[in-house]
Formats: structure tokens, sequence, C-alpha cells
């Protein structure tokens, strides 16, 4: 596997290859995610809740971001690091930029933020400087308080315009990717065929440019799954196996099946 960039990520998008995304926060699994050959390492604040046992992600600092993804770079050299901005790090454009500046000096090679189009002032500013955005849109684990929960969301017609219309703003001001969590399919999919930008789902069906799963539930390590997980440990011989199924089933569009997905 040679060193994978936004440009690759971009052309597999064009190529209509799929591509596998998959949370990580230490070195040692880096080292084992890269040896599966997985495009792309999301340092994810979900370490908020897998590593920390928090009951959300909110208790996550720039600081252990910078911790975690300092981890992850010295694990390995192919993968795509994309670090989360954790909830109260991007208030305003100058506050965004900044945690922006930390993660990219502990490694990151982009960072991805949780919002609409409202951040695209932040994404242009993040570009200027040198930094590559990821969006994430549809269930924001930072906004569950306002959610009242983690739920599907762009259920109704309304809130599936909405959504639609946050992605093509957030692209145009910029956005290289944006994951897509627990959407519809049927929306996940014209969202997708809308962009140019590669598109990332977990819990949004099939039809997304690639997938994303936290590390803890595809190893089911996980107490408690949400649907649209599978756990590539089952019948795996190792970790790197699991990783290098989980990596394929992505690849060949085993997976996500119908009974990952919400209709
Ligand atoms: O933090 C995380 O793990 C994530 C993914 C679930 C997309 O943001
Ligand atoms: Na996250």
């Amino acid at each position: 596997m040679s060193k994978v960039s936004i440009q690759s990520l971009l052309k597999k998008k064009q190529d209509g290859q799929k591509f596998a995304v998959v949370t990580c926060y230490e070195a040692s699994y880096a080292r084992l995610v890269e040896k599966a050959a997985i495009d792309v390492i999301l340092v994810g604040d979900s370490l908020g809740n897998v590593v920390q046992g928090n009951d959300s992600t909110l208790p996550v600092t720039v600081a252990d971001m910078a911790y975690h993804t300092a981890c992850v770079k010295r694990g390995c050299a192919q993968p795509m690091i994309m670090a989360d901005l954790p909830f109260g790090s991007y208030n305003t454009t100058e506050q965004c930029l900044e945690s922006a500046t930390s993660l990219m000096r502990a490694g990151a090679h982009m960072v991805k933020i949780e919002g609409g189009a409202w951040l695209a002032d932040s994404i242009r500013q993040l570009n200027r400087a040198g930094i590559p955005v990821c969006c994430h849109l549809g269930l924001t684990p930072q906004s569950v308080n306002v959610f009242g929960g983690y739920r599907v969301q762009g259920r109704d017609a309304a809130a599936a315009q909405a959504m639609i219309e946050d992605a093509l703003a957030l692209e145009a001001a910029g956005a290289m990717l944006l994951v897509l969590e627990c959407v519809p399919t049927s929306l996940a999919k014209q969202i997708t065929d809308k962009l140019h930008i590669p598109v990332i789902g977990i819990g949004a069906g099939p039809h997304t440019d690639a997938q994303v799963l936290v590390m803890h539930d595809l190893l089911g390590v996980t107490e408690k799954t949400a649907r649209f997980v599978r756990n590539f440990a089952e019948g795996s011989a190792s970790i790197e196996h699991a990783l290098s199924r989980y990596r394929e089933a992505v690849e060949d569009g085993s997976f996500p099946a119908e009974e990952h997905c919400f209709n």
C-alpha cells in the first residue's frame, strides 16, 4: 500500500472503488490497521466512550485528541490520519484554527468537524492554513443533548432536504470528505451521488463511497453495539485478520448488509 492522500481517495470515488476507514487511538493497533491495508484511520472522539469510559464524547479535550493522534502517528506510515476536533473546540473560526493546528502538529493529516453550513467560514479558514477538512452530518454525537438521544437523522422530507443543502454548502466551502452517520439509505445515496468529494457512511447504507466503524465495535469489544455494526472478530484468526476482513467486506460491497441499514 502506498501513502494514502485526499487525491488517492478522490480517485477511488471517481473509479467507483470503495474504501474502508476505522477508528484507532494508539500505536500498536495503528500498525495492525496499516498491515490490514486500510486506507484511513480516524482518531475519533469516540475515544471518550471506548477508551475513557464516558457516556458521551463531550468530555474529550483537544489535549486528549492530540495525545492519541501522536500515539497513532508513531504506529503507522501509510494510512491517512484524520483526527476529530472535540466538543467545544471549534465554536469560533479562530478557536477552530487553533484547535486544528494542535492536532496537525500532533500528526494528523486532516481534521473532522461536526455540523452544517454554518461551518463554511471555518472550513475556508482551515484550508487557507493548509488544513484539509472532513465534515460530519446526520447523527453528530457532540449534539446528543440537542437530539435528545442517539437517533437516526433526516427521516422526514424537510430534514432530508436540509441535510442535502448542508452537504452541498460544506463541499462548496472546501470540505474534502464527508461522514454521514445514521441516515436512511436512500438519503445517503442521494448525497453521495450529488457530491464530488468521497462520502463515508456509518449506519448510512451500502451506497456511500466508504464505510467507517469504531475499532472496538468491529472487534466485538464493545458491550452494547448499534444495529449498523458487524463483529468481524467472529471467525477471524487474529485482530489483523478481522481488520482485513472488514476492509475486504467494504471493498466488495458485502458490508453493510440489509440488516445494518436504516430505511
Ligand atoms: O468518533 C468517531 O468514532 C466518529 C465516527 C463514528 C464517524 O466520529
Ligand atoms: Na467523532
